[in-house]
């Protein structure tokens, strides 16, 4: 080998090494980070200094999990990338050629493929803008009497948003008492867990106490539908730039009425939910639809707005809409929520939970024309990022079990599967894909799923059959970067074998920190912080066994050890083991001390989080 081309090989390892051997930051802020919320998404700045670092200007990289399309917004920055971006780089010390790649995106969702597409692809940004703002005007013409209410003073002001409260009935006294009554406080702001009866003081925990219900006829379906009762808790508004609060009045209930005889636009859904893992017999009673999830202000104006969009031709239409989802059901429905945060007077606002279909006892209706104003200024923002880039991005809506690419097309692979059974991406896309009019179909959906009827083994074949065709079309000596994240082993389990028998080989194993964690990151029990990050090279299936072998002769040592001084149970003294084990069989060492190491550190973070969680 020519000395050049061994001091090119040096750099391109340095710069593996610097890629994979520390955690690397992924920030959840920036505006194409922030502009549709979409489970379990990746920063795309992140993306960017894999696809950088992988590959050349002119490159295609694939992923056959899209999702909302990061990877795809990732190629696109390697062609300008920002002043962030290239800094982040040289500290890194990358050996980056930057320049326009391109990208094939495959992603089952009818949603995740709509939102990549937008945002891949966004029309002319001052034009959308505009449309957006004449949109918004003529919306908030029309319908902001649906906002108004008297303030304490007696002005009349605009609401910000409403606390709605469940009724529960006291056991003791029999009483109808409103959840916000009997379990919250403010000054400072907590939600108890126990229900305390203002009339006769009687105690007792909330789950216990009995839900409300009420039966009336739906608007939509003509049908009789019995549902929780909800009240008006608090009222939170504003006079001029004045903020304000108070409890209920008899003229909020006055607007209710009047606003309860407007018809219903031609565009709200009417469509049942083909309810699947997320549903829970408690707080999704009566929620048998999709206009269910909203309160009948919030379902007018947002069906108002979606028919408005309608009339626009695309692209510009399918940019509305897009701005319109972002808000959709994360904010617009009765998902949003209110917390008690230590040290606050007050509850505070937030969205919708991610990850689930949460609704809670206290469910939070939000001024839409306030939030999609907010909302604009990040999107349009985003979309002045991407508009105009050479880099070419396709994004399928199909199944990545079968890819309609030629054998060894592809430069690189960046992707991050579905985790396991943490969520079931197309049931909780099903009320945005509601507004749409087209659902994902969920067969090749891998996912561990008891609705779906999908178990682990199910998930190891489909996720096997994805990887089989990634690996089809790579270029022979063409990588890919998977990442992943689940505390059960029988999940790591499972990625581990489709990998292998897909014909993978690890190369590399790194950390991904998302800096803040994600809702279920952060809560689930036995949660892992940080996704774990492999890079994967083409090996031949023997090989790819060969290593999965020397992981399974790891673990039995490692297993050994315990019974052992804790001196023994080392990651020093056990790669010594391991290196003993391989050169008494006359066989060769398989793996760096190095690659060694960082699977011990995964393997004890596994268990550390597995105790943690019991
Ligand atoms: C972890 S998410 C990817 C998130 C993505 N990286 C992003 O930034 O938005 C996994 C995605 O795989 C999709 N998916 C599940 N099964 C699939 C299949 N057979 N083919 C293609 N996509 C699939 C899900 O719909 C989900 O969007």
């Amino acid at each position: 080998m020519s000395t050049q081309k061994s001091c090119q090989r040096a750099v391109e390892r340095k710069s593996l090494s610097a890629l994979y051997s520390h955690a690397l930051p992924a920030s959840r802020s920036g505006p194409l980070y922030g502009a549709f919320p979409y489970p379990t998404k990746i920063s795309p700045e992140a993306i960017a200094l894999f696809i950088a670092t992988h590959t050349k200007p002119g490159d295609t990289v694939f992923d056959g999990f899209a999702g909302s399309g990061t990877t795809g917004l990732a190629a696109l920055l390697c062609e300008r990338p920002t002043k962030e971006l290239r800094a982040e780089a040289e500290k890194l010390g990358l050996n980056v050629e930057w320049g326009a790649r391109n990208a094939v995106l495959y992603e089952l969702g009818v949603l995740g493929a709509f939102v990549g597409r937008t945002l891949t692809n966004p029309p002319d940004p001052p034009a959308f803008q505009n449309a957006a703002e004449m949109l918004l005007a003529a919306c908030e013409e029309e319908d902001n009497w649906m906002y108004e209410a008297r303030d304490p003073e007696g002005n009349t002001g605009t609401i910000r948003y409403v606390i709605w409260s469940d009724l529960l009935r006291c056991s003791s006294c029999g009483a109808k008492v409103s959840l916000y009554d009997a379990c919250v406080s403010r000054e400072p702001a907590l939600i108890g867990s126990r229900f305390t009866c203002p009339e006769c003081k009687h105690e007792c925990p909330l789950d216990e106490a009995e839900r409300i219900t009420t039966r009336k006829r739906d608007p939509v379906t003509g049908k009789s539908v019995r549902q929780r009762a909800r009240v008006i808790a608090r009222l939170y508004g504003k006079t001029g730039r004045k903020a304000w609060s108070r409890a209920a009045v008899p003229g909020d209930e006055k607007l209710l009425n009047r606003i309860a005889v407007q018809p219903l636009p031609d565009a709200v859904p009417d469509v049942e939910i083909p309810w699947g893992d997320l549903y829970r017999r408690g707080y999704h009673q009566g929620i048998t639809h999709v206009h269910h999830f909203y309160t009948r202000r919030n379902l007018t104006i947002f069906a108002r707005m979606w028919d408005k969009a309608n009339a626009y031709d695309a692209p510009l239409r399918d940019a509305l809409r897009f701005w319109l989802l972002s808000y959709n059901a994360s904010h617009a429905t009765i998902m949003t929520r209110v917390v008690a945060k230590r040290g606050q007077k007050d509850l505070v606002l937030t969205s919708a939970q991610p990850g689930v279909l949460y609704i809670s006892g206290l469910p939070v209706e939000k001024n839409l024309f306030d939030g999609l104003r907010r909302k604009l200024k990040t999107i349009t923002s985003a979309f002045s990022v991407i508009h105009g880039r050479k880099g070419k991005v396709e994004i399928h809506q199909k199944s990545s079990c079968a890819v309609a690419l030629p054998d060894e097309s592809i430069d690189y692979v960046f992707t991050d599967p579905p985790f396991g059974a943490n969520i079931p991406y197309a049931e909780i896309s099903f009320l945005n894909e509601a507004w749409l009019g087209r659902y994902t179909e969920r067969d090749d959906e891998i996912i561990v799923s008891g609705a779906q009827n999908k178990s682990v083994a199910t998930y190891r074949q489909l996720l096997t059959d994805a990887l089989t065709e990634a690996r089809r079309i790579l270029k022979t000596n063409g990588k890919a970067t998977l990442v992943f994240h689940s505390a059960s082993a029988e999940v790591w389990n499972a990625l581990q074998s489709a990998y292998s028998n897909a014909g993978f080989g690890v190369e590399r194993a790194g950390v991904l920190d998302k800096t803040q964690g994600s809702f279920k990151q952060v809560t689930t029990a036995g949660a892992v912080r940080g996704d774990p990050l492999l890079l994967l090279g083409k090996h031949s299936v023997a090989e790819s066994e060969h290593t999965a072998c020397v992981w399974a002769i790891a673990q039995g040592l490692m297993q050994e050890a315990l019974a052992l001084e804790p001196s023994e149970q080392t990651a020093q003294r056990l790669y010594s083991r391991l290196v003993g084990h391989f050169l008494a069989h006359g066989r060769q060492v398989p793996l760096d001390a190095d690659d060694f190491y960082r699977w011990h550190d995964m393997q004890q973070r596994g268990k550390v989080s597995k105790v943690a969680g019991a």
